[in-house]
């Protein structure tokens, strides 16, 4: 079983937390693209769907769900994200695929979180996947030096800009032992809009595909 098919399972799975007729929180990824497909199947007993990035918005449209702004939105039953990494507290790297800033937004809108992923995912420490924070273009260098006095290397994720608008820098070489206190220690560099560490507010459900069958996973 390759690592598509095992995320393929792992959305399809994740089917089983839409259990009201309300609006779902839908992230963005190669896993999202598959529960997003699983989703169509369910498209007449659910509203709609808030959606975390304008690819996920796009696919959404195209198979027939409609898209509501979260402003326009109550709080949310159920959000369906991928991750980069998680632990085994659920809190998790995100914003590898540069969206990380709305699907915080929605992850704390949301009364469930239901992160789906390949086995590969789980980790025992974060950081080896390089930390995504997403920054007002202007200050990136700023923040760059300041990520490197807490001891990572930011590289520029060149090409990329955001749905926001922004940039993002990869910040390699961290092993995250606090991932809460890391969080908020990089949101606090003004020029930061969000970093991908989702610890304050982490997954509540952890689905991983796997060639043994899905893995349910909560959080220790
Ligand atoms: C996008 C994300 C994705 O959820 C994360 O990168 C995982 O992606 P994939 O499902 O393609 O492995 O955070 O910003």
């Amino acid at each position: 079983m390759n690592a598509d098919e095992m995320k393929k399972q792992a959305a399809w799975a994740a089917l089983e937390y839409i259990k009201g007729d309300g609006i779902v929180g839908v992230g963005t990824g190669s896993t999202v693209n598959h529960f997003i497909d699983a989703l169509a199947t369910i498209k007449d007993r659910i509203e709609g769907a808030v959606s975390s990035s304008e690819a996920s918005t796009a696919k959404l449209e195209a198979n027939g769900i409609k898209v509501f702004d979260l402003n326009d939105c109550n709080e949310i039953e159920v959000y369906v994200d991928g991750a980069d990494e998680s632990n085994s507290l659920l809190e998790l790297i995100k914003g590898g695929g540069g969206a990380l800033t709305r699907e915080k937004i929605i992850a704390a809108a949301s009364k469930q979180f239901v992160c789906i992923a390949d086995a590969s995912k789980l980790v025992d420490i974060l950081g080896k996947f390089p930390l995504p924070v997403e920054v007002i273009p202007m200050a990136r260098s700023y923040v760059a030096r300041e990520i490197v006095k807490l001891g990572g290397q930011p590289v520029y994720r060149e090409g990329v800009i955001t749905d926001n608008g922004n940039v993002i820098l990869d910040v390699h070489g961290l092993e995250i032992m606090e991932p809460i206190k890391l969080e908020k220690t990089l949101n606090d560099s003004v020029g930061v809009v969000t970093n991908g560490l989702f610890a304050m507010r982490p997954a509540d459900v952890l689905l991983l595909g796997s060639p043994e069958g899905t893995k349910t996973v909560l959080a220790k």
